[in-house]
């Protein structure tokens, strides 16, 4: 099978099982995992934060992020096609109860003047702003990364508005690589910002949130109330910091891949491409085909292709670590014969 759904099937490099096989571990609970404190330290660096938590996935990290930023009752401002706001379950009302105003994003990226008139005014009536979300990558846009000076704008206006930004960066590694600029010059346009380490970057398990100190003092408390407090879980983190050492270069060549395949993908007679390929996913309209998204991906899979859906149409193409060029176009043919 060529795996073509999500970054999130890549499996664990030799070097990676090989760290946690040797990983030193503490309780991590007493903070006394020395690999769980080397991943933070290296993560909150790359970051240009103070301090990062190593947290079970990348929904605990927001969810996290929005427990510890807001109180029951507020309002927080999120992109409509926003992972958090489409993709957690509801859990920023289940378990924060706050609820969400949506901003429909370009590529993802919302109009600052937008986001400026959706702040609520200090009124009896209205629920307070407490948070402001962006996502870089953006997944539903395809992908897309969200320019500096459209966070940098963003962030302007919530700080003016003393409200903070957190950032899903599932797919930081992604923008940083596309933008080629490190990730610390996407995330100072954020108070907080959470990675996933088992996408693109092929670890396992986790991902990372960060911020000052004292917001990561206050995530940890959000992280052991929700059953996060892991005990001797450096052998988790060990891959995690493999991956930070050595896979996000090469997150290039994903895009790199990105590109043939989406090139290929659109010259194929009544298959569209929709997104402007930006780092490593390919949304594909299948319409004309006359077939819907999930029998196109029934037929795909019966030929040795898996590819995901996002509604009645659109398919996603996602390449990754665990596809080489061969696979990519060896997928190209099969649906070229198709
Ligand atoms: C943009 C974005 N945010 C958050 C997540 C959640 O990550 P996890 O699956 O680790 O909970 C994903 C997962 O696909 C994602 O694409």
């Amino acid at each position: 099978m060529i795996d073509l759904r999500s970054d999130t099937v890549t499996k664990p490099t030799e070097e990676m099982r090989k760290a946690a096989y040797e990983a030193e571990v503490g309780d991590d609970v007493y903070q006394e995992d020395p690999t769980v404190n080397e991943l933070e330290q290296t993560a909150a660096e790359m970051l240009g934060k103070e301090a990062a938590l190593f947290v079970t996935s990348g929904t605990q990290g927001n969810q996290i992020a929005v427990l510890t930023h807001t109180s029951k009752g507020n309002e927080i401002i999120v992109e409509q096609d926003s992972h958090l706001f489409n993709y957690e379950g509801g859990a920023i009302s289940a378990f924060a109860g706050v609820q969400p105003r949506t901003i429909k994003g370009i590529r993802g990226a919302m109009d600052p003047t937008k986001v400026e008139a959706a702040i609520q005014e200090d009124d009896v009536h209205n629920a307070e702003t407490g948070l402001i979300c962006m996502e870089n990558t953006h997944n539903r846009a395809g992908g897309a990364v969200i320019p500096l000076e459209n966070m940098d704008a963003i962030y302007k206006i919530a700080a003016s508005n003393h409200i903070p930004v957190h950032l899903d960066g599932a797919r930081l590694f992604n923008a940083a690589v596309a933008l080629n600029r490190p990730a610390k010059d996407i995330a100072q346009y954020t108070d907080t910002v959470q990675f996933c380490l088992s996408k693109g970057l092929g670890a396992p398990v986790g991902s990372i949130i960060a911020g000052n100190e004292e917001f990561i003092k206050r995530a940890r408390k959000w992280r052991k109330r929700l059953g996060g407090g892991l005990r001797q879980v450096g052998i988790v983190a060990a891959p995690g910091l493999v991956a930070l050492r050595t896979m996000v270069d090469r997150l290039a060549i994903d895009h790199e891949h990105a590109k043939i395949l989406a090139e290929g993908l659109g010259s194929i007679h009544g298959i569209n491409v929709v997104n402007q390929v930006d780092t490593n996913i390919i949304l594909v309209n299948v319409s004309e085909r006359g077939v819907t998204s999930n029998q196109f991906a029934a037929m795909l899979k019966e030929q040795g292709v898996l590819v995901s859906t996002f509604g009645p149409q659109l398919v996603r193409f996602t390449t990754h670590y665990d596809v080489d060029k061969e696979s990519i176009d060896e997928a190209l043919r099969i649906v070229n014969k198709l």
